[in-house]
């Protein structure tokens, strides 16, 4: 599975470093890092939303830095089937 995560500046401002330190940090705490690959996007033109623009596989969300842990249960662990 492929989860980009914008670092466009509107993004950055949002916390994206702050997601992406969260969604390491799960990854690694679930085994993941085979299953899961997370890469770096410049804008992806949602700036207009709250949080920081995270797409998997195509399909985008928003994505809060306090909304990180979340994502990944609802999104992530539940496309794994786990
Ligand atoms: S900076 Fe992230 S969508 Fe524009």
């Amino acid at each position: 599975m492929e989860v980009t995560i914008c670092i466009g500046s509107s993004c950055h401002l949002k916390g994206s470093q702050s997601v992406i330190a969260s969604l390491q940090r799960l990854i690694a705490l679930h085994h993941l890092e085979n299953e899961v690959e997370l890469k770096g996007s410049f804008c992806m033109g949602e700036c207009m939303n709250n949080g920081v623009c995270v797409c998997i596989d195509g399909e985008r969300f928003n994505v809060t830095p306090l909304g990180a842990e979340e994502f990944f249960r609802t999104e992530i662990m539940k496309r794994l089937g786990k």
